[in-house]
């Protein structure tokens, strides 16, 4: 297979052959992960609609639809609607679109697949609304809460109004609410973490009441995340939590004790070791991001990374430790979403071989439009 630049690219067959920094995946543990979340979600009322914007991985997504009890995917954007709506027939979109060109691409995608978008606008309902009618389609809408995250949504008082508006407004199906309660996922202690969740959820089903006793349809209550999976996802009321990063996990769900295993890493190789107690990886921040802190190192006791630099990790070592220049490490990311989102595929492992790789779809089909006009000549000279 030729690269963009013309050059052969072989498939590495071992990890030893993976071109570094890049990400690895344990295909065992991922499964372990998604086929425990299904688990969780086959009992009780409530369904698993998992994050496509963890992994933005389609096969990943694929095992996760194929594990049950989920009610379709969710996205944060458009581009990652388009790219799960080939095999899910029920995607929403968890936040906010706006745009004319983005709510056109909305409403051309109902052609191909049941989509529901989050909406806190009157803006916002009417340009999608506008964009529908002109396609000649109904979209689904939720009315997107604030439940305490102080991000977007509406206030819980203002929902009703909203959705009176939505429900009122050609080209849309009013379908219910939602509240991603995502301040709330990383607090580490479980009392105070179950007892914030239970709060926030009661906001978003009494917003639900509401909207129910004006007569509204309000089929979907959607909610949560990796860390209140299991606390919103038994709340009376709430139809389906939004958690993504379970299936891969990092370091910061691993410190909310979490029951997911670590699934993928930051393949990185030694390229210097300056001193006995210090070596310095390929893998900087341009190949994980540390907005949740500097990742750890998987497999060397001991060793800490204490900086990353663009395309530098600094690794504290143990004194016994014998790692040398050419050598694999593993670092685990703390922060699943972003960190994926800097690569275009996992190379899938299994133990030492190189099993399988996984195109990762970040989306952006706007800019490869435009990187792909820019390649062209803007005219061509006459012959
Ligand atoms: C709207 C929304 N729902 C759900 C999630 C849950 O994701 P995770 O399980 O990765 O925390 C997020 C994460 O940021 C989100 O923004």
């Amino acid at each position: 297979m030729p690269s963009e630049r013309g050059q052969a690219v072989t498939r590495p067959r071992l990890r030893a052959d993976i071109p570094t920094p890049a990400l690895i995946v344990d295909a065992a543990a991922l499964d372990r992960n998604i086929a425990s979340m299904a688990r969780f979600f086959s009992t009780g009322g409530c369904r698993l609609r998992p994050h496509f914007k963890a992994h933005k991985t389609p096969e990943i997504a694929r095992r996760q639809l194929a594990a049950g009890s989920c009610s379709g995917l969710t996205c944060a954007t458009i581009d990652e609607a388009e790219i799960v709506a080939p095999f899910c027939d029920d995607v929403l979109i968890a936040n906010e679109i706006v745009g004319t060109s983005k709510w056109a691409r909305v409403a051309a995608l109902q052609r191909r697949t049941t989509v529901t978008v989050a909406i806190d606008s009157v803006e916002g309902l009417e340009g999608l609304a506008a964009a529908a009618r002109d396609e000649g389609v109904r979209i689904g809408v939720l009315i997107d809460l604030d439940v305490g995250q102080r991000r977007c949504g509406v206030a819980p008082g203002d929902a009703l109004r909203l959705a009176q508006q939505a429900d009122a407004t050609g080209g849309v199906v009013l379908r219910g609410v939602m509240g991603y309660e995502g301040h709330i996922q990383p607090i580490r202690d479980r009392i105070e973490r179950e007892a914030r969740a239970r709060d926030a959820m009661s906001a978003l089903d009494a917003a639900a009441g509401q909207l129910r006793r004006a007569g509204l349809s309000c089929d979907i209550v959607s909610a949560g995340g990796t860390g209140t999976y299991d606390i919103s996802g038994r709340v009376d009321g709430i139809t389906e939590i939004q958690a993504g990063s379970y299936a891969l996990m990092d370091t910061d769900y691993a410190a909310v004790q979490v029951p997911f295993e670590q699934a993928f890493w930051v393949l990185g190789t030694v390229v210097s070791r300056p001193s006995p107690d210090r070596c310095v990886a390929d893998c900087g921040h341009k190949a994980m991001t540390r907005d949740h802190g500097l990742p750890s190192v998987h497999g060397i006791d001991g060793a800490t990374v204490t900086a990353l630099n663009d395309e530098h990790a600094t690794i504290a070592l143990p004194p016994a430790a014998s790692i040398a220049v050419g050598n694999l490490v593993q670092l685990v990311p703390s922060h699943t979403d972003p960190t994926v989102n800097l690569h275009d595929v996992f190379y899938v492992v299994d133990g030492e071989r190189v099993i399988d790789v996984w195109p990762i779809e970040r989306g952006y089909a706007e800019q490869r439009t435009a990187r792909a006009g820019a390649r062209q000549p803007a005219s061509q000279p006459a012959h």
